[in-house]
């Protein structure tokens, strides 16, 4: 296969050049991007953002999973502004994957590890591996969401966008990938967990995670006021 910069249409895509990641002042970093992986969404680099104040005030971290990375653009800026750290990146697509490695060599990073999940269970690739810090920005629209023709109307740009970024089979409500990822990496011995949702997700995603013993958790919103993302530390 052959891969070039581009976004779709047919530019060099530099996640620096969005507004919201110039206020913040990040080094650019170039993606490859082609129809197997998600476009950054201006939300992912607050993602990023809260992910960069969490790696400055917590320095125990030195492992971080991105799972499932698809561009790489979280693992690969992140990657880039802490280079003493190691990001595992992980993807259920390998195409993604391929695409997400020639990106970080294209950045010229050494520290991040790709690794493609061949099962579907969330976390499954990353077995007994020891991390300190999981971010994800799972597929969140949940099968009866996607099924509703007022979906699509009002998110015409999905239909350019990888399905497996999108849904994850038999997960009616957008709910399956958090869930598994809390549940699995309980037994992993984590610091801090990260995720990009959607309000719906967050407002389940709390009456589940107390059960995650000794933790504090913090809801963020969007720069719309929405609850966005959740970040889970442990004490
Ligand atoms: C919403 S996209 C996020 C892509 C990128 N991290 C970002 O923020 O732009 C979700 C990604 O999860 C991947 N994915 C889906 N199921 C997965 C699984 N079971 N394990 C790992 N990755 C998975 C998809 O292929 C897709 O690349």
């Amino acid at each position: 296969m052959k891969y070039s910069i581009v976004q779709r249409n047919k530019i060099i895509y530099e996640v620096n050049g969005l507004v919201k990641v110039k206020k913040y002042n990040f080094n650019g970093i170039k993606l490859y991007l082609n129809k197997y992986t998600l476009i950054p969404h201006p939300d992912t680099f607050q993602l990023i953002q809260i992910a960069i104040d969490v790696l400055k005030r917590n320095r125990r971290i030195k492992v971080i999973a991105d799972v499932g990375t698809g561009s790489g653009v979280i693992a690969i800026f992140l990657a880039k502004k802490f280079p003493s750290k190691t990001f595992i990146a992980s993807d259920i697509s390998m195409e993604a994957l391929d695409l997400a490695k020639k990106s970080s060599a294209l950045n010229k990073l050494k520290n991040v590890i790709f690794l493609q999940n061949t099962n579907n269970i969330w976390l499954s690739e990353y077995k007994n591996m020891k991390i300190d810090f999981v971010i994800s920005n799972p597929p969140f629209v949940g099968e009866n969401e996607f099924n509703d023709t007022k979906f699509l109307q009002a998110y015409p740009e999905v239909k350019l966008e990888p399905l497996s970024a999108i849904i994850t089979s038999g997960d009616k409500y957008g709910w399956n990938p958090y869930l598994q990822i809390i549940k699995n990496t309980n037994k992993l011995y984590i610091l801090s967990w990260l995720f990009q949702c959607n309000s719906e997700n967050i407002k389940f995603l709390l009456t589940k995670i107390p059960k995650i013993a000794k933790t504090k958790i913090s809801v963020i919103k969007d720069i719309n006021g929405f609850d966005r993302f959740l970040l889970i530390h442990k004490y």
